[in-house]
């Protein structure tokens, strides 16, 4: 109630706020920080083991982030400024990554050569040895397996000299649990399901049902198939059909409109008729930072929306083209319709710490989505640059100058689609973040700051700390007192580089 006073009051004076603005105030607490559950969701049926959800934007997410991410119980979504067929390749690899039941195994002939297999194997890059063997009629005759590769001494061999043929079936239907029972017990690492016609119809793969299992997959986001969740961005148009076509073939989670303006006519055009095409695909539009807009978009059948106008940290679109609200205001008046629909709302940029995960969400937003805060990790795409004698990483807008000359998405997603080189307006800048290392480190600590939060908040879930967040304005002495003073820092911390 108190956050709804305070917020209410700062909209009476049409005074919106940012992070910096507010912090959170500290309550009684039974609730200690390990103890508490970062689950929550990304869309109506995407959910997430923490609230975390990484841009849509071609310096941050490509597969090897997405991968990452999905282990470690969050989700990436694979930028657009890749054609339709890059962009299915990428989910495919991240729905790949750890196959549960393998619904559409990749079988080869058996006639096929062990070399023609490798080839095909490299051009389509495949991350596995396990390949069904088929005969003429398509029935399965055997299994060509990680060994079978190693131990062969001929490559020019069809498949069906090389393969294993001693193998132990399941009908289809077999379960996870059924299929490890089947498998320690025979000691065949690969489970082909084959049904009444000995044609394949699934196969399991014992490292990967082995891994599900496991206790640190308990962390994974991992879909009712066992694979690894993923969404992919997508822009507006009838063009759009083809590429959803392509991702829905990959079995993609979720796709999101992803726009500088959603509560526009082309999103909800394009966002009506995915939903038409697709309906149990989830969708999730954006950007907007209006409850209003958020309004339009659900009662449209989105099942989702980012929240986020201009607080991105290489946004300009506040200082272009003079618009957007403030972050935490935005998310707070946003919330308020979404939950009337029951809808998650996501939000996106502005988060520079990992406390303003903490404020989000107190806010409002079941989860965020960072940019720049991953955008410095070993798995974002790009190389490290060297530069003043530190470790940086590139970063640019999706709307900067070069990635809106390079990339029709990227010029669609700020409405400029048919604008020439020469006649763009960008609104995004291009720059370097530092360095961070590897993914799991970094989400360690975000995930750990925020757990404090919940902490101090007395909140033992996501929806706790929605509930339960109550705010207070900062003045600029305030703010100043909130970093560290008067002191020089003489080691870097893993979670603070300044403000
Ligand atoms: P952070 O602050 O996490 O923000 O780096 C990432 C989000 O910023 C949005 N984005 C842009 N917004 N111009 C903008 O106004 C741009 O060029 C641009 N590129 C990305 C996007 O929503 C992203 O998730």
């Amino acid at each position: 109630m108190r956050k709804k006073e305070f917020f209410e009051h700062m909209n009476d004076l049409h005074v919106a706020m940012t992070f910096d603005d507010v912090r959170l105030k500290t309550s009684y607490s039974e609730i200690m920080p390990d103890h508490v559950s970062t689950e929550t969701k990304f869309s109506k049926n995407v959910p997430l083991k923490i609230p975390i959800v990484s841009a849509a934007m071609d310096t941050v997410t490509e597969h090897e982030l997405a991968i990452e991410l999905a282990k470690l119980g969050g989700i990436g979504i694979i930028h657009r400024n890749l054609n339709p067929e890059e962009q299915a390749f990428q989910v495919a690899r991240v729905k790949n990554h750890l196959n549960g039941l393998i619904e559409n195994p990749i079988c080869v002939n058996e006639e096929e050569s062990i070399n023609d297999i490798l080839e095909k194997r490299n051009r389509k890059g495949y991350g596995f040895h396990t390949f069904p063997v088929l005969d003429k009629e398509g029935k399965l005759i055997g299994i060509l397996t990680e060994n079978d590769f190693d131990l062969c001494d001929n490559f020019s061999l069809p498949a069906k000299e090389v393969m294993t043929a001693q193998l132990i079936t399941s009908p289809l239907g077999t379960t996870l649990e059924e299929a490890y029972n089947i498998m320690t017990k025979t000691k065949k690492k690969v489970l082909p399901l084959v049904n009444n016609d000995e044609k394949i119809s699934g196969m399991y793969v014992f490292s990967d049902v082995k891994r599900i299992k496991s206790e640190s997959s308990q962390k994974y986001n991992i879909d009712a198939r066992g694979q690894l969740r993923v969404g992919a961005a997508i822009g507006t148009g009838e063009d759009t059909l083809n590429r959803v076509k392509k991702l829905v073939k990959e079995n993609i989670d979720v796709v999101v409109i992803d726009t500088a303006h959603g509560d526009s006519k082309p999103v909800i055009e394009t966002l009506k008729m995915i939903k038409e095409k697709y309906p149990s695909l989830d969708v999730v539009t954006g950007n907007v930072s209006e409850p209003d807009s958020v309004r339009r978009l659900i009662e449209a059948g989105s099942d989702g929306v980012k929240i986020g106008q201009g607080p991105g940290s290489i946004c300009t679109t506040r200082v272009i083209a003079g618009v957007g609200c403030p972050q935490v205001t935005a998310i707070y008046n946003c919330s308020l319709v979404a939950d009337e629909y029951g809808i998650p709302i996501c939000a996106d940029g502005g988060l520079r710490f990992s406390g303003d995960i903490t404020i989000a969400i107190g806010a409002g937003a079941h989860c965020i989505m960072l940019g720049s805060m991953l955008a410095g990790i070993e798995e974002s795409p790009g190389e490290i640059v060297f530069w003043e004698g530190r470790q940086w990483k590139n970063y640019r807008g999706m709307g900067s100058i070069g990635a809106m000359q390079e990339h029709k998405g990227s010029r669609e997603r700020y409405g400029q689609k048919d604008a020439g080189k020469e006649e763009l307006i960008p609104e995004g800048v291009e720059g370097l973040v530092p360095y961070k290392g590897k993914l799991k480190d970094v989400i360690f600590q975000y995930v750990g700051g925020l757990k404090n939060g919940m902490g101090y908040v007395g909140a033992s879930t996501i929806n706790e700390l929605r509930e339960k967040a109550d705010f207070m304005r900062l003045s600029v002495p305030g703010q100043a007192e909130s970093h560290p003073h008067h002191v020089k820092i003489t080691k870097e911390s893993p979670n603070y580089s300044g403000a």
